[in-house]
């Protein structure tokens, strides 16, 4: 799947900039930065409200049946997950099922501590169940071996950590280039990709700081730009907006719907349900369970 970078991103939400947004790509050329992220603008006058233009949100009208649906990219089957704290079996998730479908952007949501993370975690093959398995793309991790489940992971799942999970002695372009190391996709320059990566979010003037020397949403955008480097089909973010101001996650959302309508599978745990709105589909996590199990 190639990144398809658009000129029009998110820059003026205020404005209705539907049509441009979807007819204008370029795929292959970086944005102006300011096209992409303007949050050192700020409005004094009133609250800011994000709007994004997308024709398939809900608040446009499209019901659920417009939506194009392809097949599973990831299934969940009858998983829990529990810790062992000293003789203790502490259950987190139970009974998880869960069926993605290529091209869909779902969100998650639920209370503190309900499994959220857990959960993501599972998915992108941080951690193992305890009981049940994990599908990607049809391929049953505990039928691969350690080297085939490491290149999945790393060609195929771009993740974003609800704490950046950024190596505070690299510099922003060697955070961004850091996944490659272990795997990357042939014939790809991956500096040069690295740095379109951080120009199309508009850090090309920070790139070789250090996230100790970078703002909350700046470190914030190097893991997206992580995330996209090795060009992903299924970009997981966990609560990517959680830690910014809401004109910055609103810049991050458009991202990822600029992202989702080029084809990538998202799944994103928020707390916002103003942010969430934006997904075609929410599962609600609570007590380790999924409490609205509906495709
Ligand atoms: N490695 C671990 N060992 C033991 N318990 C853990 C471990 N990781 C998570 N937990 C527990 O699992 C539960 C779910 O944690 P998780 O991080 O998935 O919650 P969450 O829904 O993402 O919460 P938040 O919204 O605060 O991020 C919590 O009670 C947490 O203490
Ligand atoms: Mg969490």
């Amino acid at each position: 799947m190639k990144t398809k970078i658009l000129n029009n991103e998110v820059s003026s939400p205020e404005g209705s900039n539907q049509e441009a947004g979807r007819s204008s790509g370029t795929e292959g050329k970086m944005p102006p930065e300011e096209s992409l992220f303007a949050s050192d603008k700020t409005s004094k006058e009133e609250p800011f409200k994000c709007e994004l233009p997308r024709s398939s949100r809900p608040d446009s009208g499209a019901g659920e049946e417009t939506l194009q649906k392809g097949p599973p990219v990831i299934e969940v089957i009858d998983v829990k997950k529990s810790y062992t704290l000293g003789d203790m079996e502490v259950p987190i998730l139970s009974d998880i099922n869960l069926t993605v479908r290529e091209g869909e952007f779902l969100a998650i949501m639920g209370p503190s501590g309900s499994g959220k993370s857990t959960l993501m975690n599972l998915i992108g093959f941080l951690d193992r169940p305890t009981e049940g398995k994990i599908m990607i793309k049809g391929l049953d991790i505990n039928t691969l071996s350690d080297k085939e489940v490491a290149k999945l992971r790393g060609l195929e799942i771009g993740f974003m950590f609800q704490t950046f999970n950024l190596i505070p002695r690299l510099t922003a372009l060697e955070n961004v280039e850091l996944p490659t190391y272990a795997n990357t996709r042939e014939g790809v320059d991956t500096r040069k990709r690295a740095k379109e990566l951080l120009r199309m979010v508009g850090l090309e003037d920070r790139m070789h700081h250090k996230p100790g020397e970078l703002s909350g949403g700046q470190a914030q955008r190097v893991a997206i730009a992580r995330a996209l480097i090795n060009d992903p089909a299924i970009l997981l973010a966990d609560e990517p907006t959680g830690n910014l101001d809401s004109r910055t996650g609103c810049e991050i959302l458009g991202m990822f719907t600029r992202l989702n309508e080029d084809g990538r599978t998202i799944v994103m745990i928020t707390h916002d349900p103003d942010i969430a709105k934006y997904a075609d589909r929410i599962v609600l996590v609570k007590d380790g369970m999924i409490q609205n199990n509906s495709e």
